[in-house]
């Protein structure tokens, strides 16, 4: 289990996207968050400026599509060149149909989940997809506060990960920060997205650093 780290540009200047994305190239992933106003009560970017970030990011882009249909939307995703894209269980009519369709694509294939989503119904999902993200706030914003609560939860997901012999990943998204890192990595999460811990300290890439340490520390 090694420790990656997608800063979410959701807490980035975003009319200075490209500049932004410079500042974490010492980042595993750019975390892009695509919100429709439906799935959640927030609007942020969609395909064509996701385009554009593919093109200009330097690290690949690990999306997360907090949409809804995301059977019809998310391989256009996987088509641009995210190399990872993730969806939400709660939205997928077809989740088994879609993330071999990402994985056809060639991106890697991400199964979303909020807080109040088990993580057991899904444990026989895990030979299909590379990557489970374990929400630790409600999806909409970046800067809100840290569910202790989801931690058990990213818990049992590690532990079904582990007794299936899969290399399946597990991200935490929301309030995760320099206080809050260790926690996650110890109850078993290796992927970490953080927004505004990483683009609200006045120096993105030693923040990306300093969360890599503090969960490497753990890990
Ligand atoms: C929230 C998004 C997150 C968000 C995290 O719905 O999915 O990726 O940017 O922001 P922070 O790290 O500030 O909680
Ligand atoms: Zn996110």
């Amino acid at each position: 289990m090694s420790v990656q780290i997608s800063p979410s540009i959701l807490s980035a200047d975003f009319a200075n996207l490209e500049h932004d994305l410079g500042r974490i190239a010492n980042a595993d992933w750019a975390h892009v968050d695509v919100m429709d106003n439906h799935f959640v009560p927030n609007l942020t970017i969609g395909l064509p400026v996701v385009e554009r970030l593919i093109k200009v990011s330097p690290v690949p882009v690990d999306c997360h599509l907090m949409i809804e249909d995301p059977d019809r939307w998310a391989p256009g995703y996987a088509e641009a060149g995210a190399q990872s894209v993730t969806f939400h269980a709660e939205a997928a009519k077809a989740p088994i149909r879609l993330a071999r369709e990402l994985r056809r694509i060639g991106a890697r294939a991400g199964l979303g989940l909020k807080p109040a989503t088990p993580v057991e119904p899904f444990i026989d999902l895990l030979p299909e997809v590379d990557m489970l993200l374990v929400m630790t706030v409600e999806p909409g914003f970046g800067g809100q506060k840290f569910l202790d609560v989801c931690l058990p939860k990213v818990r049992r997901a590690r532990k079904a990960v582990r007794e299936s012999g899969l290399d399946v990943w597990v991200q935490v998204d929301g309030g995760v920060s320099a206080s809050t890192i260790e926690r996650c990595a110890e109850a078993g999460a290796d992927v970490f997205v953080a927004g505004s811990a990483v683009y609200g300290a006045g120096d993105a890439a030693s923040a990306v650093d300093e969360l890599r340490e503090l969960a490497t520390k753990v890990c």
